[in-house]
């Protein structure tokens, strides 16, 4: 498929990713039992453990038959926020009992890869951003990861008074685990499958991923100029204030949908706030998939889901079917790779990766290193190589495009007025960001070229050139995939953190991801919906600058921008209700949704279907067209919420591309309360012109004199290729 198809998920989910990736150990049993999960919606009335226990058991000897394999078939109860259980079954087994009452699906219980994180580091949030501390350390983030390491300076709790009183949940011993404290409230480890010995087991983050998720989340900040000799740089997460639930879902081989499901379980019970889930699985049915399943169960709840750094899957639909429930941040693709050449001026050509979406205009433009450009004042005591924070001159750097080594410079250099920046490093060249200006990642031996050559003359030009794609050959490698449990030390953790904490000194916006921003929004907005919260990132997420790669890019994409989301003046709310009848519009049946929502006698004929062609109330506008269709006629309906000033009045401003007529009306709203619901409609009429076009992209916003509420708006039409 072309990537360019892949660039679109920019476009369609705006700050949403895709909940998608590669899914291992899939292999179809022929004799053995493996794990299926049997889901089974909302809890009834009798919840007591005994009492599931006893249904579970009982649906289990019904299918298997033999009382004695049917005990030992199963490997776990679910039962704090949701119906279900485990079990080893054969296949045949699976299917007799998903025909059984009271059961809403059967599937096995599959591995995911974790994703990388690099992804999601490009939203940026200014140290002195102002906070609602009293708030925000209400929040308690929970993660679904690779455990955490107590250890890290990010979890320090000096200053942290007593866990929230609503936590619930637990701090499971184990070994080399140091403990939890205020800031690092719960850690527990989620093993079903026995992937290490039982006396082993720990929440103890032996990859790195889940601690550096933590601290990127809610990390507090770290003054690291003694720890790090890194001169007045600070660490920290999207809501340092937050406190910290890890669950440890992910082992050495991958992590369990299971074990998933078992960690929402508990998470929700526990009185989590925000859940963060950085791990890839294609959705096929959300009623077939544990991240759709919990995160639907917490968003009923109010707790919002939000999957962090994504990796586009092979195929565009994995994408139109994540859970609209979830909130999603885009990132990079599998089996195509964007790579980034750079000229120098003695006409060397280096390849580098990135996602650059700028072309040049000029031949050449003059390059320095961050040596040349630092500021050598003998209190000046950072990375200058590595262009840290307040090391460099801003008057050499200036229009320049710099070099900077390691991975973190472009922040600090863009700030200064660079228009470009290279950067060496060998490590994450499966993850692409979009940069808001010209970006190459090089290996450390073609920057060392580049040093080299910058060394060697007067006057020294490079140039970077637009992304250009190829396929890859080497599908994907995870961040732990190459490192068993068993060769995980420490050391090689504290190595990992390490050059983390330098990473995110260097980035001295501070490296907050997306559910470090809903943390934040929800700290100061705690009784916005999911919905609400994930509309605000969306309609004032900053629009990217430049002309990027495809125009689809233009209009649709943009970084987060949480300080922004906490005024977005209007919300596209979206309750547990329109979800259902979203399910209800997707087939799902009444016998599924009755279990879901535990409503026995939920009817989807009843039920007031959304209207408009897509019936739910996105923050975005998307259409779909069959390959050999040019037609487009479709209408939208929407409502938004006034959160805004408490009159006020809205002009819509549409932007349509050629081909492609955007109607809104009425195209005035005028408020007078706050919470004040308006309805609209948008119509899209047009058709595609020729063949080769494939999709069309446009956008509506809303604008008083304060706010500006984005949506994206596309139409997408099948290709072959
Ligand atoms: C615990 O720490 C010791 C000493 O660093 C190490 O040898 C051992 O492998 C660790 N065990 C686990 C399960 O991490
Ligand atoms: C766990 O048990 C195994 C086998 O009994 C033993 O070899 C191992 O050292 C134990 N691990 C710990 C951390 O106690
Ligand atoms: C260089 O660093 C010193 C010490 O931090 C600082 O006072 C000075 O303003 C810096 N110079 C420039 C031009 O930024
Ligand atoms: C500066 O940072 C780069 C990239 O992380 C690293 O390779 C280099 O060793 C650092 N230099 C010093 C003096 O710490
Ligand atoms: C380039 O010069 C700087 C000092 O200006 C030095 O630190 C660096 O090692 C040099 N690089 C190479 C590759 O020679
Ligand atoms: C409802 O759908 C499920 C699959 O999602 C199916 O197994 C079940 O038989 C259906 N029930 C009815 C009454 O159609
Ligand atoms: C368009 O494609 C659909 C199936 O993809 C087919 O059923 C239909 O006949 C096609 N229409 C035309 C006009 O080719
Ligand atoms: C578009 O495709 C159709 C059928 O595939 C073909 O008949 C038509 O000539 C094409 N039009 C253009 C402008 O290429």
């Amino acid at each position: 498929m072309p990537m360019s198809k892949i660039v679109v998920l920019f476009t369609l989910f705006h700050v949403v990713c895709l909940h998608s990736g590669i899914m291992l150990g899939n292999a179809d049993g022929g004799g053995a039992r493996k794990p299926y999960i049997v889901y089974m919606g909302e809890l009834p009335e009798d919840r007591s453990s005994a009492s599931l226990s006893g249904i579970h058991h009982t649906l289990l000897s019904d299918v298997i038959g033999d009382e004695i394999i049917a005990k030992n078939s199963k490997i776990h109860s679910y039962g704090r926020s949701f119906n279900g259980f485990v079990a080893r079954l054969l296949p045949h087994e699976a299917e007799l009992l998903s025909g059984k009452e009271g059961i809403v699906s059967v599937f096995p219980s599959k591995k995911r890869k974790l994703l990388t994180t690099r992804s999601w580091d490009f939203i940026g949030m200014p140290v002195n951003v102002r906070r609602n501390l009293q708030s925000e350390s209400n929040i308690i983030i929970g993660l679904l990861d690779t455990g955490v390491w107590p250890d890290s300076p990010s979890f320090n709790d000096e200053g942290f008074g007593p866990p929230p009183a609503k936590w619930n949940g637990k701090c499971v011993k184990g070994v080399n685990f140091t403990g939890c404290n205020n800031k690092l409230i719960g850690a527990q480890p989620f093993d079903l499958a026995n992937s290490v010995p039982q006396n082993e087991t720990t929440p103890l983050d032996t990859d790195g991923h889940g601690t550096h998720t933590a601290s990127t989340a809610a990390g507090i900040s770290v003054k690291h100029a003694s720890l790090y000799g890194i001169a007045k740089g600070t660490a920290r997460g999207g809501a340092p204030s937050a406190r910290i639930a890890s669950y440890k879902v992910c082992w050495g081989s991958g992590c369990e949908d299971m074990d998933i499901l078992a960690a929402y379980d508990a998470a929700i019970a526990d009185g989590v706030d925000v859940v963060s889930v950085s791990l890839g699985g294609i959705t096929l049915n959300y009623l077939e998939d544990s991240v759709a399943i919990g995160s639907f169960h917490a968003m009923e709840k109010g707790i919002l889901t939000v999957c962090a750094g994504g990796n586009s899957g092979p195929y565009l639909w994995t994408v139109q079917n994540v859970a609209p429930w979830i909130l999603t941040v885009a990132a990079s693709s599998i089996d195509r790779k964007f790579v980034t050449d750079v000229k120098l001026g003695n006409g060397k050509m280096l390849t580098g990766t990135s996602l650059n979406t700028f072309s040049p205009k000029k031949r050449l433009y003059p390059l320095i290193n961050g040596a040349r450009a630092r500021n050598t004042s003998s209190s000046v005591t950072g990375n200058y190589s590595a262009c840290d924070y307040e090391t460099l001159l801003a008057s050499k750097v200036k229009g320049k495009i710099v070099y900077c080594q390691g991975s973190g410079g472009n922040v600090v250099v863009d700030a200064l007025g660079a228009i470009g920046t290279i950067m060496s490093d060998d490590t994450f060249e499966d993850t692409m960001f979009i940069n808001d200006d010209p970006l190459s990642y090089v290996s450390t031996k073609d920057g060392l070229k580049i040093d080299k050559y910058i060394n060697s003359t007067r006057s020294p030009q490079g140039v970077i050139y637009k992304s250009r794609t190829t396929k890859t050959t080497a599908p994907f490698v995870a961040s732990f995939s190459s490192r068993g449990p068993q060769d995980l030390s420490h050391h090689i953790l504290k190595r990992y953190e390490n050059r983390q904490i330098q990473h995110n000194i260097r980035n001295f916006n501070g490296l907050p991801s997306c559910f470090g921003s809903a943390a934040y929004v929800k700290s100061f907005r705690p009784k916005w919906s999911p919905a609400a919260i994930k509309s605000a990132l969306m309609t004032t997420a900053k629009a990217m600058k430049g002309t990027p790669l495809g125009a689809e890019l233009s209009s649709g994409s943009g970084n987060v921008n949480p300080t922004a989301a906490l005024h977005p003046g209007l919300i596209y709310d979206i309750d547990t209700e329109a979800y259902i009848s979203f399910l209800c519009k997707e087939g799902y049946n009444n016998s599924a949704i009755s279990l879901i929502t535990g409503n026995k006698k939920y009817n989807c004929a009843n039920v007031p279907r959304g209207k408009g062609d897509d019936g739910l109330n996105y923050p975005s506008v998307y259409m779909q067209l069959k390959k050999n269709q040019t037609d487009i006629s479709a209408v939208f309906y929407r409502t938004v919420t006034n959160v805004g000033d408490r009159k006020t009045v809205y002009k819509a401003k549409v932007e349509s591309p050629k081909g492609l007529s955007i109607t809104v009306i009425p195209d005035i709203l005028k408020f007078d309360e706050n919470n004040e619901k308006k309805a609209f409609k948008v119509s899209l009429r047009g058709r595609f012109l020729d063949n080769e076009t494939w999709y069309l992209s446009g956008s509506l916003e809303w604008s008083d004199s304060k706010h500006n509420v984005r949506s994206p708006i596309l139409v997408y039409r099948e290709t072959n290729n």
